[in-house]
């Protein structure tokens, strides 16, 4: 088939010499001179007298070659469409690419048509139309293979016209181009599908980022409303970045004032020195986090005490960020705490001492009467009576140190009553003045219209003489000091920084001098029993304490102010007493000894030692006497003898029977009976909170011979039911 194509070349060739464009005849395969030797013979001699004629034909024979391997080897079959004559050229590719045998009779141009896509017809149509005008034509199209298979196929193409722009014909070529729109199609759909994705992931994104922002709002809305927290956040190196209104109220900057400028301007020159705020960061960046506690500085230079937390802030890659910095004023929390903890340590110590106390004062009741009997009955001699006066000597000594020990732990019964403070003060001038010497200038401010008190008179009056004693001994150089009392009220703020304290209406009275003043860890410790700071032998260290538990005993309040160098202020106060008793007159009552007229006293106590001195001492007072260890006994004797005038019992009695139950028990057997009880021990049946129950006679002890000679005979002679007309309100009540 090529080379019946080669032949149909020379042959135009010869007949068309100066054959512009390459045209074989369509009728060329149907030359039935094509095989005939003569002519072919004649046209070879001819070329052999002419060498460039020869070479110029091997050429175009190459060339021929050429361009029949290039169309096999890149798909691409050539057409010429004569359209003076209505004739159609095509080379066998093309039949290929339309679908047909191109070994099969070539089909005529109406052949072709129905393979094309109707649809692609007008553009095929039109594109061929408009050719020449904008140059060569390009389409695409489809055609439908007899096995059904679709391909497509691009056709370039270019129109001859002749001088008056008649068209002349059309030739081009068709190449098949239905892997690259599959793969334009692949690449459009991933394309779509790509736009998809990205329009969604941006529609997320956006999404997204509204919701951030209106969390970031939230966030900000909730930082903002926290205003018992100071939340910002440093940057790197510790500058602030953000500021919240917590921090704006507790530190005192505006954010504008603040952000930007390096947090340690928070803490104290101190602490800056110490490079606190670095190690701060530090830990927080090596550890995550870092948390304190201490004073800090605000804006107007005032300190708090505060509660800090540190967080360092990474990105995903572990990067640092920055810091989120927490803080909380605890001032207030601290000085409650601290408070607290006073408090619990000064109960814990005043339950020990309070015990030991107790068996002390038990010893040296006996210690006492037994000195006192042996002073009584031995024959007068200088050496024994110096002996026995300086033995008594030393134990009422230790019985006021017992006494103070009692008094701090609140053990001491109290025999509260209703004061004038301003009176009990105004009376105290001359102990005062002698016990302060010449040097210290004394000067006493006494409130007008001040409210009465309800206390103990003698624990009172104890307790200023131990502040003024207190106030001496700061002041060896001389100085002024200043009693002053005054109506006051506790607030319900006050209350709250000290735990023990209820709110409400107090008398105060306020001692101050200008002494030595304290240090803060002197102050915090001044209350505790044998505290002090004063020489071996010159203090106890007991007689703030005395002052303490009888304040509070007595439902009150002490508080210390004091500044070294300048002088202490110790004030104490009373709670406001609301009844309607008159302020008794101040005075001193009278004691004489009485004796008894052999009335039968029983002594209840379990202890042998204080029972036998007890009845020792009844009896030496002119009285007979029965003695038992407990409440049963006592009252089988009460039973065997009628004569018994006056029951003398101890509180604590072991046996399932106390004082008061037995009491109780000969009342009843006995309605006139009289009672006197005896105990050493606050806390017990017949003393609530520290004082005595209306109509209840005590006698503490330790007792001397005279007080139980003046109690027994006043008991004895007191008309029954006397004593309750006293009002309950004023020894009952809390
Ligand atoms: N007015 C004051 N000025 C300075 N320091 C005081 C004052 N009052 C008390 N103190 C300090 O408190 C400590 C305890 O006082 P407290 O009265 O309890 O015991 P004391 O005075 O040392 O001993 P005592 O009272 O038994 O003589 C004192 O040692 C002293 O350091
Ligand atoms: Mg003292």
């Amino acid at each position: 088939m090529a080379r019946a194509r080669t032949d149909d070349h020379y042959e135009q060739l010869r007949v068309q010499p100066s054959a512009a464009p390459y045209r074989p005849r369509q009728d060329a395969g149907d030359d039935p001179g094509k095989g005939n030797p003569q002519r072919r013979l004649t046209l070879v001699c001819e070329m052999s007298e002419n060498t460039s004629r020869r070479h110029t034909e091997q050429r175009l024979k190459a060339t021929e070659e050429r361009f029949r391997i290039a169309q096999i080897a890149g798909g691409i079959g050539w057409f010429e469409w004569d359209l003076m004559t209505d004739t159609w050229d095509w080379t066998p590719h093309v039949a290929l690419l339309f679908g047909f045998d191109p070994e099969t009779p070539r089909p005529q141009l109406a052949d072709w048509q129905p393979a094309i896509f109707l649809d692609d017809v007008p553009k095929l149509r039109s594109a061929v139309e408009q050719a020449g005008e904008k140059g060569p034509y390009y389409v695409e199209f489809r055609v439908t293979h007899p096995d059904t298979s679709v391909h497509w196929i691009a056709g370039k193409g270019e129109i001859t016209r002749d001088d008056a722009g008649c068209a002349l014909r059309v030739a081009g070529v068709y190449y098949d181009i239905t892997e690259r729109k599959a793969l334009e199609a692949r690449l459009l759909a991933l394309n779509e599908g790509l736009e998809a994705r990205v329009a969604d992931r941006a529609r997320q994104l956006a999404t997204t980022a509204a919701q951030l922002r209106e969390t970031e709002h939230r966030f900000q809305l909730l930082v903002d409303a926290v205003t018992d927290y100071a939340i910002f956040m440093l940057d790197k190196t510790g500058h602030v970045v953000s500021w919240n209104r917590g921090a704006e109220r507790i530190k005192g900057y505006l954010a504008g004032e603040i952000i930007g400028h390096h947090f340690s301007r928070f803490y104290t020159e101190k602490d800056r020195q110490k490079g606190v705020p670095l190690v701060a960061l530090a830990t927080a960046a090596r550890t995550g986090k870092y948390e304190a506690e201490g004073t800090r500085i605000r804006k107007d230079g005032s300190t708090f005490f505060a509660s800090v937390v540190i967080n360092a802030i990474r990105d995903a890659s572990g990067e640092l960020l920055g810091f989120a910095k927490i803080t909380r004023d605890i001032t207030e929390r601290k000085a409650v705490e601290d408070q607290l903890r006073q408090a619990q340590k000064m109960e814990a110590v005043g339950q020990l001492t309070g015990g030991v106390a107790h068996d002390f004062n038990n010893l040296l009741t006996v210690v006492m009467g037994n000195l006192e009997h042996l002073e009584r009955i031995l024959p007068p001699a200088q050496a024994t009576e110096r002996m026995i006066s300086a033995a008594l000597r030393a134990a009422s000594r230790a019985a006021i140190l017992t006494q103070r020990l009692l008094v701090f732990s609140r053990r001491s019964p109290l025999v509260p009553e209703v004061l004038s403070v301003n009176k009990l003060v105004a009376g105290m001038s001359d102990l005062m003045r002698r016990t302060l010497g010449e040097a210290i200038f004394i000067e006493t401010v006494l409130a007008g219209g001040l409210w009465p008190a309800l206390a103990d008179a003698n624990q009172l009056e104890n307790a200023l003489v131990n502040l003024a004693i207190n106030a001496r001994d700061a002041m060896p150089d001389g100085g002024k000091l200043t009693i002053e009392t005054a109506n006051t009220h506790l607030d319900e703020a006050y209350a709250r920084l000290h735990d023990e304290v209820q709110a409400g209406q107090y008398v105060g009275i306020f001692v101050t001098d200008t002494g030595i003043g304290m240090s803060a860890e002197t102050a915090a410790r001044a209350f505790e029993p044998f505290f002090t700071t004063k020489e071996i032998g010159q203090g106890t260290g007991l007689g703030l304490s005395q002052v303490y538990g009888f304040i509070k005993q007595s439902g009150g309040h002490v508080k210390i102010y004091s500044e070294i160098g300048e002088g202490t202020t110790v004030k104490l106060y009373l709670p406001r007493y609301r009844g309607s008793e008159d302020v008794p007159d101040e005075g001193m009552a009278t004691r004489d000894v009485s004796r008894g007229h052999g009335e039968l006293v029983l002594v209840v106590e379990d202890d042998p030692d204080v029972r036998d001195y007890t009845v020792e001492m009844v009896s030496e007072l002119g009285y007979s006497v029965l003695s038992a260890p407990d409440g049963s006994t006592a009252l089988r004797l009460l039973d065997s003898n009628r004569e018994v005038a006056l029951l003398f019992t101890d509180v604590g009695l072991p046996g399932g029977m106390n004082g008061r139950q037995l009491a109780e028990q000969a009342e009843r057997r006995r309605p006139r009976l009289k009672i006197l009880y005896t105990t050493g021990y606050a806390r017990n049946a017949i003393v609530h909170q520290g004082r005595l129950d209306p109509g209840v006679e005590v006698i503490f002890k330790p007792f001397s011979y005279s007080d139980l000679a003046t109690k027994i005979r006043q008991v004895l002679d007191e008309q029954t039911g006397a004593l309750s007309k006293r009002d309950p309100g004023v020894l009952g009540g809390g």
